[in-house]
């Protein structure tokens, strides 16, 4: 293997894998929070950052009628929300329908006077029934609970997109560290079970205090939707008007057309044991999702050889939708695996060329290093933290 230091300032190293180059450098910021207000409505486990599909819709899409991108394994809807930004429509597919519950509101804003007339149209005031309160007493006090059941009764029966975009906006809302969340001090980005939030309060001295709801909703709506000039909403909501959401299996994207995809931009389930039931479900309970479906159907593995099978399934799906010279970039970590750190990039690039495809490069994502001089030093490299490993894959 050979290394080189690359003049150009935003490449750092490039390494010969033999059929590709694998390059680091920083191809979009470290910063956290730089793009679009919308992009930060709700955290999401596993989630990339929003310059991730921004640079490769930018670098691969140039038509904006023809060139439809896909996200198979679409989560907070990062990749779609990116393309509408920028212009282009497509397919954010997921198998956990709590997915589309986020993606969709997102690409469909709207004006916080509509919200405004939504929310004080609602009587969260009810009798709403509450004989389920005990799982939830560690987390909100009666009455933000009484309202909380009377918002979930409400958008049950009322689908407008103003009323999913006030469902999505609860959601983010429904737990964390701050006042703006309606629990009592949580962990925002994994919904703790009970017991384990009673010994959060028993350890923090805290007691649920009473968070109303709306005014939570009406701030957050502010929030996220800062960054629209009127025209911006408008105009990403036309543009959204072409997106598909589906919640297939990605080995079997059935309603997606062959060769009809332009860009893919996707991270699938990592190789580990991320509990996505379990670490969702007051989101699951507040949207009535039924999860014991979902437990045969979201691959969570940390078996390498079985990911690896799905892997190649899912591969092999993507390069039927694509158009031929199309592009797949997926993103994947480094994961020690019975005590050895196993670079997945270069897993999913011998997965790619086994069904198909041609390896373009695989570009590391320099991130933040302790020390400066542990940028040039490849073992520290594997072991540096936040790393996006991309493999850019195309469709001969
Ligand atoms: C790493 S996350 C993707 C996160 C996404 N890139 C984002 O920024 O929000 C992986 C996603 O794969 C989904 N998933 C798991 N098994 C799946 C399957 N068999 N088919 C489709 N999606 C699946 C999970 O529900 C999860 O949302």
């Amino acid at each position: 293997m050979s290394l080189m230091i690359e003049a150009e300032p935003n490449v750092r190293l490039i390494e010969d894998m033999g059929s590709y180059k694998r390059i680091t450098g920083e191809f979009w910021t470290a910063r956290q929070r730089q793009m679009h207000s919308i992009h930060y409505a709700v955290s999401y486990r596993a989630s990339f950052k929003p310059e991730l599909p921004n640079y490769f819709i930018r670098r691969y899409c140039s038509d904006p009628v023809k060139d439809l991108v896909l996200d198979p394994f679409g989560g907070r809807g990062t990749t779609i929300l990116e393309a509408n930004i920028l212009g282009y429509s497509g397919f954010s597919n997921d198998v956990n329908p709590l997915s589309e519950r986020i993606a969709y509101p997102k690409c469909r804003p709207v004006t916080i006077s509509e919200i405004n007339k939504i929310l004080s149209r609602i009587n969260l005031d009810v009798d709403a029934d509450i004989s389920d309160y005990d799982r939830f007493a560690p987390f909100y006090h009666p009455q933000t609970y009484r309202e909380l059941v009377a918002l979930k009764q409400y958008l049950r029966k009322n689908r407008t997109d103003a009323d999913r975009f006030i469902e999505m906006i609860a959601l983010s809302r429904l737990h964390g560290h701050s006042g703006g969340f309606f629990s009592v001090y949580s962990f925002p980005q994994i919904s703790v079970p009970s017991a384990a939030q009673a010994r959060i309060n028993e350890q923090r001295n805290q007691r649920p205090d009473y968070r109303p709801v709306k005014p939570r909703i009406l701030k957050k709506a502010k929030r996220v939707l800062a960054d629209f000039a009127p025209e911006e909403l408008a105009q990403l909501r036309k543009v959204a008007e072409q997106n598909v959401f589906t919640c297939h299996d990605s080995r079997c994207m059935k309603s997606i057309a062959d060769e009809s995809i332009r860009l893919i931009v996707t991270s699938p389930p990592f190789l580990n044991k991320a509990d996505y039931i379990q670490d969702n479900w007051i989101e699951y309970w507040f949207l009535n999702i039924e999860t014991e479906p979902l437990r045969k159907l979201i691959v969570q593995t940390d078996d390498l050889e079985e990911w690896s099978e799905f892997m190649i399934d899912s591969l092999r799906e993507m390069l039927r939708v694509l158009k031929s010279g199309g592009t797949a970039v997926i993103e994947v970590g480094e994961v020690r695996y019975r005590g050895k750190m196993v670079n997945l990039d270069e897993i999913i690039a011998e997965l790619g060329c086994s069904v198909g495809f041609n390896i373009v490069e695989v570009l590391i994502n320099y991130q933040q290093f302790t020390k400066l001089a542990n940028c040039f030093n490849v073992d520290n490299m594997k072991k540096g933290t936040n790393t996006n490993r991309l493999v850019v894959l195309s469709k001969p």
